[in-house]
């Protein structure tokens, strides 16, 4: 196992691992100051391309978005959401998965469980090509929005399937909307660590979507905390670049040749 994965494997039980989106190299370069991992998510096809949800990106797409992120890492774990579709199987998962490493030079590649895909998982570790997992609310394959683990038999589940995804041997796995109580147990009992979006602080590692914990995106649900209100800013320097051009006030002579 490569050095940068070991060293996110130790964090747990002993740091916090810090980890954000990125979709372009200008917003990875700031990333990569502060973050262990940087995820090229598939949230970009609602986040950039206005899709309904994620399933219709291509592997081009999300290719072309990581070579921009991976221009801005020098230190952080770049990882790049397989797309829906793209590893179904032993063969396709693969080859997709070689692609992305080679054309991104990306650390690892995140997939979504359906509650049935470990044996691609193992497939792609035995093929050394590092893996995250994703549970609870993984858009690919649920329809609704949902926050799991509540119930006894529905947390007993996201136990059991986070234990296959650890024994088909990813180096960590996402916990996406998942209850305190669950996402505490699933914390404890796996030996790799657990990276939660909207399931609690017991999780080893947290991730926002970038673009959503900045307010940019308008997508402001219960787990996104809102560090800055960058559609405000923007908008006030866009407003004020306007008045200094009709005003004839920019460009002035220091701006000028
Ligand atoms: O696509 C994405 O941005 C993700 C995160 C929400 C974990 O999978």
């Amino acid at each position: 196992m490569k050095s940068k994965i070991l060293n996110i494997i130790r964090k747990k039980n002993k740091s916090s691992i810090v980890c954000l989106t990125a979709y372009s190299k200008n917003i990875s370069k700031i990333l990569d100051k502060y973050c262990d991992i940087v995820l090229v998510g598939d949230s970009l096809a609602n986040v950039l391309y206005g899709m309904k949800n994620t399933h219709q990106i291509t592997l081009d797409t999300m290719i072309k978005h990581s070579a921009s992120v991976k221009l801005g890492i020098k230190k952080s774990l770049c990882v790049v959401d397989m797309p829906k579709n793209t590893y179904n199987n032993f063969k396709e998962a693969k080859k997709n998965a070689k692609k992305i490493i080679q054309k991104t030079k990306c650390d690892a590649v995140k997939i979504e469980s359906n509650g049935k895909n470990y044996s691609i998982i193992k497939h792609l570790v035995k093929s050394k090509i590092a893996v995250m997992g994703h549970i609870g609310y993984t858009p690919q394959y649920k329809k609704r929005f949902k926050v799991e683990g509540f119930s006894k038999f529905n947390s007993n589940k996201l136990i059991k399937e986070a234990k296959k995804i650890e024994e088909a041997g990813a180096f960590s796995i996402i916990l996406e909307c998942i209850s305190g109580k669950t996402s505490k147990k699933i914390s404890q009992e796996l030996k790799i660590p657990t990276i939660g979006i909207g399931s609690s602080a017991y999780c080893d590692g947290q991730i926002l979507v970038t673009d959503d914990m900045l307010g940019l995106s308008g997508f402001y649900p219960k787990f996104v905390k809102k560090y800055a209100n960058l559609n405000l800013i923007i908008e006030k320097s866009i407003q004020k670049y306007k008045k200094e051009v009709i005003k004839k006030k920019f460009p002035k002579s220091i701006n000028s040749y």
